[in-house]
């Protein structure tokens, strides 16, 4: 609704509380909305560590909402098994790079697709996938048929669309799709044709499952324990794309469909608090 504040999840500080459970300078995560300063009753609000051992920022991406949508959707949804063959669509976005290194530690082959040849060189090079494919630059079900020998057992999807298409033309019996988004659709204007390949989920009795992260809260804290583990021991890696200023926060969204990045997008909105110290900073 114009005039309305823009709903986004946003890290804050708080600067004055009248709840029992939040103390000024306590850093806290929830849906704060696109604006410098915010009033919230505490419903939803999630208070950070003090003695957080990441930076702030990783709690915006990885040991946040992102980390809990990559881990809910390929642990709990996807099922993994080691040695079998995981397809990421956006693998080199925020959910998508998580998603693609959870793979490896559970031990699968793990080919990620995105857009352009420097993101596919950091998949491959810094992320330790198996494959990368740059679906900007040759016809997608080809490169998938080259990378993906033993046919594709899981794919966790973030576009939908032509890339869903073709990674249904190459699922195995007994396959699972985790429909997490569909960027590609978004923007689109009336109804948007299904995938042509549908009839594959019925011959090789695939399951396909939506879900929202907001429904899988309750997993927050095996997620944090899970991601935090494996970040110490280096086998998690994330990066972020910063840009301060929340007058740059329209155009900075316009960047998810651009693909102008890698891993997490954030909007700084003012400077960063010492650990412990009050101030006003959202992400
Ligand atoms: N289910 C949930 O609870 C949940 C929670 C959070 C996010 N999501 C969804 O997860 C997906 C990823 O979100 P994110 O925040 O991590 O974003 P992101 O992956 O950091 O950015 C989006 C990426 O999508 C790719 N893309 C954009 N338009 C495309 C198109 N038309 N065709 C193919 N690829 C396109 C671009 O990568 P390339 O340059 O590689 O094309 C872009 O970098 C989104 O669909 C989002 O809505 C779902």
């Amino acid at each position: 609704m114009p005039g309305a504040v823009i709903p986004g999840r946003a890290l804050g500080v708080v600067e004055q509380s009248r709840n029992r459970q939040f103390q000024p300078g306590d850093v806290v995560q929830g849906n704060l909305g696109w604006q410098t300063y915010a009033i919230s009753d505490g419903t939803g609000l999630v208070r950070l560590p003090q003695d957080r051992s990441a930076p702030l920022t990783a709690y915006v991406g990885l040991l946040g909402h992102i980390g809990l949508t990559a881990y809910v959707g390929l642990v709990d949804i996807g099922q993994p098994r080691a040695g079998e063959t995981l397809v990421v669509s956006a693998a080199a976005g925020a959910v998508g790079s998580v998603v693609g290194q959870i793979g490896k530690i559970k031990g699968c082959r793990v080919v990620g697709i995105a857009g352009g040849a420097d993101k596919c060189r950091w998949l491959t090079d810094s992320l330790g996938f198996d494959a990368a494919i740059n679906y900007k630059s040759e016809p997608l079900i080809e490169q998938l048929a080259q990378h993906c020998p033993a046919g594709v057992d899981l794919f966790f999807d973030n576009v939908g669309g032509a890339v869903l298409d073709a990674v249904l033309h190459h699922i195995n019996v007994n396959a699972r799709i985790v429909l997490c988004g569909l960027i590609s659709q978004y923007n689109a204007i009336g109804p948007v044709p299904g995938p042509y390949n549908f009839a594959n989920i019925l011959t090789k009795r695939a399951r396909v499952e939506g879900f929202l992260n907001s429904d899988h809260l309750d997993r927050m804290e095996a997620c944090l324990a899970d991601l935090g583990r494996w970040l110490k021991q280096g086998k998690l890696q994330y990066q972020i794309d910063i840009t301060a200023g929340l007058e740059h926060a329209p155009a900075v969204l316009n960047r998810l469909f651009s693909g102008s990045h890698m891993g997490k997008l954030i909007v700084q909105v003012s400077d960063e608090p010492s650990q412990g110290n009050a101030g006003s900073t959202g992400c």
